[in-house]
């Protein structure tokens, strides 16, 4: 009933599959029978680890280190990768080692602070040294072993630091040292116990996907079965084991999260789901129509739209408190959300959605927890702030996957590029763009063409998907100018355009000055009420990338 690799194929039968299949959100894995688990000691690569094993197509969770080998030996894994971390081994509240975890009869590869566990549990030499070692570091192989094999005997490697291996457990070897590091590599082919001082997961250490594939393939005997694509069959018999013949609603925001998991949703189970997307007059340029005609027209989902503009406009009346905004759009959102799904049961005969489609992601679950089914998992505020105590089962397709895997499965299900590539919104759309005062329909509908020219200028130059986030904030200044003969009073409009990985930390994007000139001249020509255009060159931190 499934292939090699657990998951089941297209032409399973459904029946079959639903008895197999664990309700969706139960647990974060997906069926899939080769999977390697990574702890995670704190490292601020963690995630990174985790990544790129499934990017060589096995499937890898990320746990956190307390877990307890029980915990980790429930999933059956090929492999067990001990994460980095920022404490030293010394410390009193170091996170120690569990010796369970090493007679799992599984191999074990530790990286960086993981290595250092290792090294000190099993007898070897740890210790703080006067100099660390950070950034680029020379690694020079000088036993290739089992885990190197292959690899060149001078290569880059990417280091983060202080503590270092000075002499290696009893019974293993060293395989490769540094400037500042006797031992940055080690092995024990006898006990299958890998270490690395130095991080593969990241670009800067050229050969590290070489290593971890050495790991995945010839020492754990992994094979290359998952994909994000291979997770659409598996979520599908998921989705219609939890659901059944229930009905199942969904907020949709237009985002890629949401947007992926309504259509994974209504593949699965068809016109039992109905998304309701809720226009609250706060999106950008025909976006709202976007997402209309490809639900509804493309896909044939069922679709309510709400053009909740009028309302929401009045709720935003005289509140120019950051803070307020955020929350009257969310009370806002949430009575409009609540009405539909009352207005739907009512239709139906009474007999509401009992079932809720939630876009939550891997990311999400680790921060709330690691997906042990111990932690409570944060609410998800794509769809603006949906409170706990509304009463549906949750459906969390996503739950499994990272930003860039659910782009593949929304690539896969045909969203439309737009909708796959789209940057993150925040959920109070423009109302937190218009700085410094009401969010009132002109200066949202200013804001809005200006936003549509940055846009389309980004877009053609090529740079939409490097960028994070690209857009435009609207203070309430207004500048003096001149126009023609004439002198302008107009309003000031500021682009931000920032590179990131995860939002947390944000760099400034360096847009080359002639787009900036070609945006700027386009802004003011073609928008009367706009006379000045500024670039926001603030990093976060110290900034943050919105302006509210
Ligand atoms: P900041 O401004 O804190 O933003 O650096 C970090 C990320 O969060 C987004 N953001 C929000 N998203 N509701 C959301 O759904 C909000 O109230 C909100 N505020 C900020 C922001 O766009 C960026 O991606």
């Amino acid at each position: 009933m499934s292939t090699s690799d657990g998951l089941p194929t297209a032409g399973t039968p459904a029946a079959a599959v639903a008895e197999a299949a664990v309700p969706a959100g139960a647990t974060a894995h997906p069926v899939a029978s080769e999977q390697v688990v990574v702890l995670d000691y704190g490292g601020q690569y963690s995630q990174l680890i985790a990544r790129r094993v499934r990017e060589l197509g096995v499937f890898s969770e990320l746990l956190p280190h307390h877990v307890g080998a029980a915990e980790v030996a429930k999933r059956k894994p090929k492999g067990l990768i001990l994460s980095g971390g920022p404490a030293s081994v010394y410390a009193d509240d170091a996170p120690r080692l569990e010796r369970e975890l090493l007679e799992l009869g599984i191999p074990v590869l530790g990286i960086c602070y993981g290595m250092q566990l290792l090294t000190r549990e099993l007898g070897g030499e740890v210790q703080a040294a006067d100099v660390g070692e950070f950034g680029r570091s020379k690694l020079t192989v000088t036993e290739s072993g089992r885990l190197l094999a292959g690899l060149p005997h001078e290569q880059t490697c990417w280091m983060s630091h202080r503590d270092t291996v000075f002499a290696p457990p009893p019974g293993f070897t060293a395989l490769a040292s540094s400037s500042e590091s006797p031992v940055a590599a080690l092995e024990s082919v006898d006990r299958d116990i890998y270490g690395i001082q130095f991080h593969p997961e990241v670009v800067h250490t050229p050969y590290g996907q070489d290593i971890i594939t050495r790991f995945l393939e010839d020492i754990c005997g992994c094979e290359r079965t998952w994909s994000a694509n291979s997770v659409i069959d598996d979520q599908l018999a998921r989705i219609r084991a939890q659901v059944g013949d229930g009905r199942v609603i969904c907020g949709l925001s237009g985002g890629v999260d949401s947007s992926v998991a309504a259509l994974l949703v209504h593949r699965a189970i068809g016109d039992q789901l109905t998304c309701v997307f809720v226009d609250h007059g706060l999106m950008r340029k025909n976006e709202g129509d976007q997402v209309i005609s490809a639900f509804r027209d493309h896909f044939h989902v069922p679709l309510v739209a709400v053009d909740a503009e009028e309302r929401f406009l009045a709720r935003l009346r005289g509140v120019t408190d950051p803070e307020a905004k955020r929350k009257a759009i969310g009370e806002e959102f949430i009575r409009v959300f609540e009405e539909e799904a009352a207005a739907l049961a009512d239709r139906d005969g009474g007999e509401g959605a009992r079932f809720l489609v939630q876009g939550t992601l891997y990311s999400d679950v680790i921060e709330s927890g690691g997906g042990t089914g111990a932690a409570t998992i944060k609410s998800h505020h794509n769809v603006g702030g949906l409170p706990d105590d509304l009463e549906f089962e949750l459906v969390e397709p996503l739950r499994a996957l990272f930003k860039d895997e659910v782009r593949a499965v929304g690539a896969e299900l045909g969203l439309p590029e737009r909708l796959v590539w789209r940057q993150p919104f925040p959920g109070p759309g423009l109302a937190i763009r218009v700085v410094g005062g009401e969010a009132t329909r002109a200066r949202l509908d200013t804001l809005r063409d200006a936003d549509a020219i940055l846009q389309d200028e980004i877009r053609k130059a090529g740079l939409y998907r490097e960028l994070w986030q690209s857009f435009c904030v609207l203070p309430d200044v207004r500048t003096v100018g001149v126009q023609g003969d004439e002198r302008t009073y107009g309003y000031v409009v500021v682009i931000r355009a920032v590179t990131s990985d995860d939002a947390m930390t944000a760099d400034w994007a360096r847009l080359p000055y002639d787009l900036l000139e070609q945006i700027a001249s386009r802004m003011i020509n073609e928008i009367r009420e706009v006379n000045r255009v500024v670039l926001d060159i603030t990093s976060k931190p110290p900034g943050t990338i919105e302006w509210e």
